[in-house]
């Protein structure tokens, strides 16, 4: 089999890349380990930039989105007995964000591709890179030979591109957390009408939601806790202990549909390119989700390297390409920045004294009262 461009994952990433290429007249094949009811289910974040969602309703895959999604101005950060709104519809004028799920993400972006005969191949194995330093790389795959001018590594944080390219090519910068997050998807209205990140001495929790029906909760656990640890009861318990934590406010408990968890971590590869491999998404950059930029990420590498492809296949040009991976980073490196931040602004680390705690609530009160601060919580929330 021979395409122009060799796709492997069909996350958000692969997914969104193929759409794109295919309106810009480029071919392409996307390879995925799993079936595609997995990746349709897979519970993942929900919180979609303004130029995310521009861009997913300019190429014509918007339509659910503009009908479902939930527009939010703001969101509250809640500790010391009190919350405290951010005000995007103020801080940042005309700037908001959109709460749709990412796995709704992928099935619209699956639905596009496979209406117009896009190749997705789902449950490929032993997938395979070679020849990534000549014009002509291929991907091998169980039953089968793939041959492109182009690779894009679209296949996550363990997929298998970034370890095909030689030790020594690529410098990795990464920081891990000493918690992760517990995800629970359940079948109540949400509490509340925008997002909650809340700072208790027992840890952080945060109230989100995926529709008027459906609401997600995240609680902050030890790194590697077991899921057995939390039966449904304890989950409810201690999302009431950490969000019910202002006057007035009573968390709805429903049934929960799904539970996992997530382990935080920073991580960076740089370039995102090595010779015709271009990693995009997940397989070259990673944060914790506590500012939202995973799936944002993504989209933003994707539309460079469209813009990239187009220019190399339409014109001959490599210019593009050849800027590829320093044109992403810098949005990859405020993202890390911020994120990073959110995470040390909001979670208990075990290393904090009665110092390290004074210093993270002097830090709350200044971003939830100056307005330059809460304006750069903002701006960097909705998108640089
Ligand atoms: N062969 C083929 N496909 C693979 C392989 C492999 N060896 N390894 C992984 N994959 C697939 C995964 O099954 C997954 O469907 O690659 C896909 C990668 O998708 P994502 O992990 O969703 O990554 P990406 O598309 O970059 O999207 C980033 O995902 O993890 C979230 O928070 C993150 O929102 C961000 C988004
Ligand atoms: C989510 O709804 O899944 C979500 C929302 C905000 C975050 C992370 C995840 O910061």
């Amino acid at each position: 089999m021979r395409t122009q461009v060799g796709i492997i994952g069909a996350g958000p990433a692969g997914l969104l890349l193929s759409h794109l290429l295919h309106l810009r007249g480029i071919e392409s094949v996307v390879l995925e380990l799993r079936s595609r009811e997995h990746v349709e289910r897979r519970v993942r974040a929900g919180v979609l930039e303004q130029g995310t969602v521009d861009t997913l309703v300019a190429s014509g895959v918007g339509d659910r989105l503009l009908r479902e999604g939930l527009v939010h101005q703001g969101i509250e950060l809640r500790y010391g007995g009190a919350g405290h709104r951010i005000a995007f519809d103020r801080l940042v004028p005309g700037r908001s964000v959109t709460v749709y799920g990412q796995q709704e993400v992928v099935k619209d972006l699956i639905a596009a591709r496979l209406a117009v005969g896009g190749d997705v191949r789902f449950e490929v194995r032993d997938v395979a890179l070679h020849g990534l330093d000549t014009a002509s790389p291929s991907i091998t795959f169980e039953g089968g030979r793939l041959d492109c001018d182009v690779i894009a590594g679209c296949d996550g944080f363990h997929g298998v591109s970034r370890p095909s390219v030689p030790a020594g090519a690529l410098t990795e910068f990464s920081r891990d957390y000493p918690f992760a997050w517990l995800g629970v998807l359940a079948q109540v209205k949400p509490s509340a009408s925008e997002l909650i990140y809340a700072r208790t001495e027992r840890g952080f929790a945060l109230h989100s939601m995926r529709s008027p029906e459906i609401s997600r909760f995240y609680l902050q656990v030890p790194a590697g806790e077991p899921l057995e640890s939390w039966p449904d009861e304890r989950v409810w318990a201690e999302l009431k202990t950490r969000l019910e934590t202002v006057p007035g406010f009573t968390l709805a408990t429903g049934e929960i549909l799904e539970k996992s968890v997530t382990p935080m971590r920073s991580f960076v590869v740089e370039p995102m390119r090595y010779g015709r491999l271009f990693l995009a998404g997940d397989a070259a950059h990673i944060v914790p989700p506590t500012g939202a930029k995973g799936m944002n990420l993504a989209v933003s590498d994707v539309r460079v390297l469209t813009e990239a492809l187009a220019a190399f296949f339409g014109e001959g040009e490599t210019g593009l390409l050849d800027g590829y991976s320093d044109a992403c980073l810098r949005r990859v490196w405020r993202a890390q920045h911020f994120s990073w931040w959110m995470t040390t602004l909001l979670h208990t680390f075990e290393s904090d004294d009665a110092y390290g705690t004074r210093l993270q609530t002097s830090h709350l009160d200044y971003v939830t009262s100056s307005e330059a601060a809460a304006t750069t919580l903002a701006e960097n929330y909705v998108g640089m």
